[in-house]
């Protein structure tokens, strides 16, 4: 079949981002900053608390990470060793379904089997020393509210994990009972943090000019230092580092496709933003946009992900090979070159359009900390699969800071912090107990 030409434009229509739409973005994504600052439920963030500031680099120690909110979880066991170094003593990383074997974040799973199988990990690395005291930092990447940098309650469950009696707990409780459990007493839960604080706070252990820190991942969020919150429960320098949960930013346009699959995603009305950008959307919108040109509207293909997407855009061979492969197998159709060609197209435009809105988010964060003053110089610490992996991201975002910010861009930019989310909870570990 050939695809109807009217259908593939008006759909790719959708997934256009023009420089005044991410401008738009980026000035509302600014206000709502500004509204939450005042009085948080004004804003569509949740822009939670953090308790922590920046680390001075001088930390020190050994510590464990826990490292969990993705479809691995790890386990690490760091030195730190101050001046921005650090080594891994021992790293433990298991996935938290395996297809036929167990399934800790599905609808069945409850708050305990997750728990104890942390814990489990947790022996792993420390191989079974029962003895040794050891601080744990905890990466946590949900939205949690905190009144201090220890306590952490689950609001709600995001990225369609659903296991039960975790929502309103205390997730360190959790964890410490799944650790007694288990006959483990000598490791102490002293830190929990969210995976972009976790990534902030590892890029400025090393690097100095790091203000805002994101995953750009299955998930997608962003935090940043907020230098007029100072709270006695703190620990840091400078500010407190807020976590905004930006996957839930509303105030921008969802296309017809952003629409319809929130209707029917786990939790619809959430995390609007989050489904127009990350990693675990992305494949969902492109294979909705798929099944109208097939004229299978509705049609979910099963098993299609961000990474086929990746190989799609990476195919630039003539026959595009790779293309039809991915196709035949993950949707079921053996496609002639041109409309292979169109779908390749359409994987770049949600691509596309997924790193320039990012970049907006970035952006509306970039004049909020600036002010009426100058923006100062700058990296903004990323980590994830999508911005690390996936074709056209980091030029995208490079092009779209050149458009917001025009000469500006020359002060700013992203840098990839790989493996943050594990680093930064022994950082915040140490800066607990130092
Ligand atoms: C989801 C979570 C958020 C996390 C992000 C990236 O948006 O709600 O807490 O930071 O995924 O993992």
């Amino acid at each position: 079949m050939a695809f109807d030409e009217m259908k593939f434009k008006d759909i790719m229509g959708e997934f256009s981002a023009t420089t005044e739409m991410i401008r738009e973005v980026a000035s509302n994504f600014r206000k709502d900053l500004q509204l939450g600052l005042k009085d948080v439920s004004s804003s569509s963030m949740r822009m939670l608390k953090s308790y922590v500031g920046l680390p001075t680099g001088k930390e020190t120690g050994e510590f464990l990470a826990l490292d969990f909110g993705g479809t691995n979880v790890r386990v690490i066991r760091y030195r730190l060793e101050g001046e921005g170094h650090s080594k891994i003593i021992r790293h433990v990383a298991e996935p938290l379904i395996v297809a036929g074997e167990y399934d800790y974040v599905g609808k069945g799973s409850t708050a305990e089997q997750m728990f104890d199988f942390l814990a489990k990990l947790i022996d792993d690395t420390i191989e079974g020393d029962h003895e040794t005291k050891f601080y744990l930092g905890h990466t946590f990447s949900f939205p949690s509210s905190q009144d201090d940098l220890n306590n952490a309650k689950l609001i709600i469950w995001t990225k369609e994990f659903a296991t039960s009696g975790v929502e309103g707990e205390v997730v360190n409780d959790l964890l410490t009972a799944a650790l007694k459990r288990r006959g483990i007493n000598n490791v102490e839960p002293v830190a929990v943090i969210n995976d972009t604080v976790a990534v902030l706070l590892s890029a400025a252990y090393k690097n100095s000019d790091i203000y805002v820190g994101s995953i750009y991942a299955t998930g997608h969020n962003t935090c940043y230092l907020e230098p007029s919150i100072h709270d006695p429960k703190g620990v840091g320098n400078g500010g407190m580092i807020l976590n905004l949960e930006c996957g839930n930013f509303m105030k921008l346009t969802p296309n017809r496709f952003d629409t319809a699959f929130d209707l029917k995603s786990e939790k619809p009305g959430e995390q609007r933003f989050e489904k127009m950008v990350s990693g675990r959307y992305m494949c969902e919108l492109f294979g909705m946009a798929i099944a109208e040109l097939l004229d299978e509207e509705g049609k979910h293909y099963d098993g299609l992900t961000a990474v086929d997407m990746s190989m799609i855009i990476s195919d630039i061979s003539e026959n595009l090979e790779k293309v039809s492969e991915v196709i035949e197998s993950k949707v079921g159709h053996k496609l002639e070159v041109d409309d292979l060609k169109k779908i390749r197209e359409l994987a770049s435009a949600i691509v596309i359009r997924s790193a320039r809105l990012v970049t907006a988010s970035y952006v509306g964060i970039i004049w909020q900390r600036a002010g009426d003053g100058e923006i100062v110089p700058q990296h903004v610490a990323v980590d994830g699969s999508v911005y690390e992996k996936m074709p056209l991201v980091q030029e995208n975002i490079k092009e779209a800071l050149g458009e917001l910010l025009g000469k500006d861009a020359e002060k700013v930019d992203t840098i990839l912090d790989n493996g943050g989310s594990g680093l930064g909870a022994a950082i915040a570990a140490a800066m607990a107990v130092q």
